[in-house]
């Protein structure tokens, strides 16, 4: 199984992304993960990355292609589950052209779609572990401990592009750059469009039905 999941920022993709893998036993591929890795240790790449990143553009499709086909030609895994990616048409040729070239299919291209008054809501609340990544919300999903990670004690925080501005200038990014993906994969018959409000569990069982 290989699903593209995209959808705004803030729709549940990390969330989503993170049972769908156990369910189906495949790799979870975040670009915005491996982008997060890549500032954190200031790589050369990071670098680059970070600077962008705050601002709530997109890194440059050279780049995230780069790292995506990396992950692919490394994984033993047998199926995958790319989160956020992609996000323009030239990384959806790519990674088309990728999956041909690797004998590979595309089950589905999963939209999440949320309005925009709740994805303000989801991402000016969420706080994310600096060590380990898991993903909290101050009113839905508040840490036992408060800014102190469940998982493993780590710092709670916000993330830098989950300031208000940010968000308004991540939307727009969204709308001009990744929205268009949903007529590339509509002509091609891989879209599904999934309604991502309400309680997770129950957008989790949405994908599954029309994934099967
Ligand atoms: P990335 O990390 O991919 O960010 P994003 O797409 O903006 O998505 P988010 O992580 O903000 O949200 P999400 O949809 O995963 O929602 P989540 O599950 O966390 O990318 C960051 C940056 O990296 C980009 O801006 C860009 O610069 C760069 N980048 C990444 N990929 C790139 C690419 N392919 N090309 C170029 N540049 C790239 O949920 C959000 C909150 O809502 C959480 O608090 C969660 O608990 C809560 N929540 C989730 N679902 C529900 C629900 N059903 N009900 C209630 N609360 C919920």
């Amino acid at each position: 199984m290989n699903l593209a999941l995209f959808g705004p920022p803030g729709a549940g993709k990390g969330t989503q992304s993170q049972t769908l893998c156990t369910h189906f036993d495949i790799q979870h591929i975040s670009t915005g993960d491996l982008l997060r890795k890549a500032v954190k240790e200031q790589t050369d790449l990071g670098k680059k990355a970070q600077a962008i990143m705050k601002t709530g553009a997109l890194v440059s499709d050279e780049i995230v292609i780069g790292l995506i086909e990396e992950e692919i030609l490394n994984s033993d895994k047998e199926g995958f589950l790319f989160d956020g990616f992609p996000r323009t048409l030239a990384q959806a040729q790519t990674l088309h052209k990728l999956f041909i070239d690797q004998d590979m299919n595309l089950n589905k291209a999963v939209f999440l779609d949320v309005n925009k008054a709740l994805l303000f809501d989801r991402l000016t609340g969420r706080r994310v572990c600096t060590n380990c990544g898991a993903s909290y919300h101050i009113k839905s999903k508040p840490p036992k401990v408060e800014n102190v990670c469940d998982v493993c004690g780590g710092k709670v925080e916000q993330r830098n592009d989950d300031k208000p501005d940010v968000i308004e200038n991540r939307l727009k990014v969204y709308e001009q750059s990744t929205a268009p993906l949903k007529d590339f994969y509509s002509k091609n018959g891989k879209l599904v469009a999934i309604n991502g409000e309400g309680d997770p569990k129950a957008v989790f069982q949405r994908i599954c039905e029309a994934v099967k």
